[in-house]
């Protein structure tokens, strides 16, 4: 069976609809292009936000070293800056381009990545706070540009400051027009020039601290990328100042209006619509379309899955759940019942995006107990372990034949949309507890099980594929018990838009299986581990 699916964004809004579709295509195509080409550890197109992180240290170092001689004056400014680039090229020269290049990439790498979160429709509901403070972090961004702009004291300097003043003076707050107080040659101070510097540190550092709360809803966040693609970000940024150095243009004179002036495309972009429009029209566009990117979370459709739920028999309390969630939505509190631990898990509602992958982690998700209210320490309302039980027992009685294949799918990648037999969804992978394959394949429901998650390096829950992983390679609790035979297991890591080749893997594991009609687990010890899982699984 080949069916042709994609990924269908949850919004119900249809241009919203249809533009996240084809942005999600773009993605997915440089995407696969970039796990290619760089694997998947290092896909650049994977780790946008942190990429900008990485930006932003080589922006803030080379920025400090040009400070060391940059002269903060209406003359000096110019000619220090000339300075750098002429007779001492080799460094500051260079630490410029590099100021000046990592700030471009750094406009380039954030819109990317917030285009990337919108197309992975990751803003909603719970996710609200990511992309609530993302919006701020383009002003602080801008504002820093331009302010380092207006710095260097050239003719594109005179027009920043020129179209800024524009800009800043239909706001009453400033009393006279700032076009008349500062930028006239009798007015420009080099007090002026050191409220410039005052404001071209002071942003940059506000801007640090909203990158910082950013992230504080994400556990475990990567603000690093990994250093190999840190150092051939490195290298290709000092490729290129070597190859075109930044330059300033000529120096600004206030008595002259310059002729032609290069403008930077990355910051500057709608400075030349300040003037065909009128400083008003720029506003009320940038204040709309800041205020519609803020307000996104909570537009309609209105869709909330019911967070994980504690069953507080059933916790003891290992701590196993606030590892792996990946939105920081648990945590231990002191127990509140006469059970012999010092803790009991507690979920926050509000910042669960009900992934499931905590009942994964839970020891208690075992679908071999034999309870008749199947129940864990942590389940999802949607979803819960019982019902998990029920749906691949259900699943299991469509496999017929040899070559029995149950498919364990993320809703969100190439599986997600496989209408087969024996295919049960999940809203990630992780949220399968290794027991379950177990499960499987010891109650010969099927002969091979497929885990079909998300593309490798997009994982729609951030830390799903990566716990997978280690589960089954033993490396992180509840890990695949060692009686499951590998050769009946595998994972295949496809996007929604690589059906072809998540059918193809899936036939090929199918067609190479033997009948496991017969299939018992080895006896013997079942740890992959020394020591082994001595918290509460249940045995079979
Ligand atoms: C200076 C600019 C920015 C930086 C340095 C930055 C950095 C980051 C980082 C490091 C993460 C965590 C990635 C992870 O570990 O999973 C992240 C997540 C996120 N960012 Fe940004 N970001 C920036 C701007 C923006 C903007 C402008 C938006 C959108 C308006 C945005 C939306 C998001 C969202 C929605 C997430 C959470 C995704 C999820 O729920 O998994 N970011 N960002
Ligand atoms: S479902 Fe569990 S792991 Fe996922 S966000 Fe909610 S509490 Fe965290
Ligand atoms: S993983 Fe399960 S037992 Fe452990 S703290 Fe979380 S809910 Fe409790």
């Amino acid at each position: 069976m080949n069916t042709t699916r994609t990924a269908e964004p949850r919004n119900d809004w249809p241009p919203l609809r249809v533009a996240k579709k084809a942005l999600r295509r773009v993605f997915d195509l440089l995407e696969r292009g970039a796990e290619r080409l760089f694997t998947p550890a290092l896909n650049p197109v994977a780790q946008l936000g942190t990429i900008t992180f990485f930006l932003f240290w080589v922006v803030a170092v080379s920025g400090v070293y040009l400070f060391l001689f940059f002269d903060t004056g209406v003359v000096d400014a110019y000619s220090s800056v000339e300075w750098m680039s002429g007779a001492h090229w080799y460094h500051a020269g260079i630490m410029r381009s590099l100021h000046r290049y990592a700030s471009d990439l750094m406009v380039v790498t954030m819109v990317l990545h917030l285009l990337r979160e919108f197309s992975l429709d990751r803003y909603r509901g719970t996710r609200w706070f990511s992309w609530f403070t993302g919006v701020p972090l383009i002003w602080f961004l801008y504002v820093s540009g331009i302010t380092g702009y207006w710095l260097v004291w050239d003719e594109l300097a005179q027009y920043v400051a020129v179209v800024s003043a524009k800009l800043l003076d239909v706001f009453p707050v400033f009393g006279e027009p700032l076009a008349r107080n500062f930028l006239t040659p009798e007015h420009l101070s080099d007090r002026f020039f050191s409220l410039l510097v005052f404001l071209h540190i002071a942003v940059p550092l506000i801007l640090l601290l909203v990158m910082w709360i950013h992230i504080q809803r994400i556990s475990r966040p990567k603000t690093n990328p990994p250093r190999l693609l840190a150092g051939l970000i490195l290298a290709a940024l000092v490729a290129v100042a070597l190859w075109r150095p930044a330059v300033s243009q000529g120096p600004a004179d206030l008595t002259k209006v310059p002729d032609e002036i290069g403008i930077d495309w990355f910051y500057l972009l709608l400075y030349p619509l300040a003037e065909d429009w009128g400083a008003w029209s720029l506003w009320v566009l940038l204040i709309g379309v800041s205020t519609i990117l803020a307000a996104m979370p909570w537009l309609p459709p209105f869709r909330r899955a019911p967070a994980a739920e504690i069953d507080l028999p059933n916790c003891n309390g290992c701590n196993r759940c606030v590892e792996d969630c990946p939105y920081e939505a648990i945590r231990l509190v002191p127990r509140t019942d006469d059970e012999p631990f010092p803790h009991q898990a507690e979920v926050d509602a509000d910042l669960c995006v009900s992934c499931g992958i905590c009942m994964g982690s839970c020891p208690s998700s075992s679908p071999f107990r034999r309870q008749q209210d199947l129940k864990t320490g942590i389940d999802l309302p949607g979803q819960p372990l019982r019902q998990v039980r029920d749906e691949v027992v259900a699943a299991s009685s469509g496999l017929h034949g040899d070559h029995r294949v149950m498919v364990l799918a993320c809703e969100h990648g190439a599986g997600g949309g496989d209408v087969g037999n024996g295919v049960v969804t999940f809203p990630c992978v992780a949220m399968v507890p290794p027991s379950v394959i177990d499960f499987i394949l010891s109650k010969d429901l099927a002969d091979g099980v497929v885990v079909a998650g998300c593309s490798e390096s997009t994982c729609y829950n951030r830390l799903g594929v990566e716990w997978t992983k280690q589960r089954f390679a033993g490396e992180r609790d509840p890990y695949l018990r060692r009686r499951v035979p590998r050769e009946r297991l595998t994972t295949i890591w496809a996007s929604p838009f690589e059906t072809g080749r998540y059918e193809a893997e899936k036939a090929a594991f199918a067609a190479g299986l033997e009948p496991s009609a017969k299939h018992k687990p080895a006896a013997g010890p079942d740890d992959a581990r020394p020591g082994g899982d001595k918290t509460m699984e249940a045995q079979p």
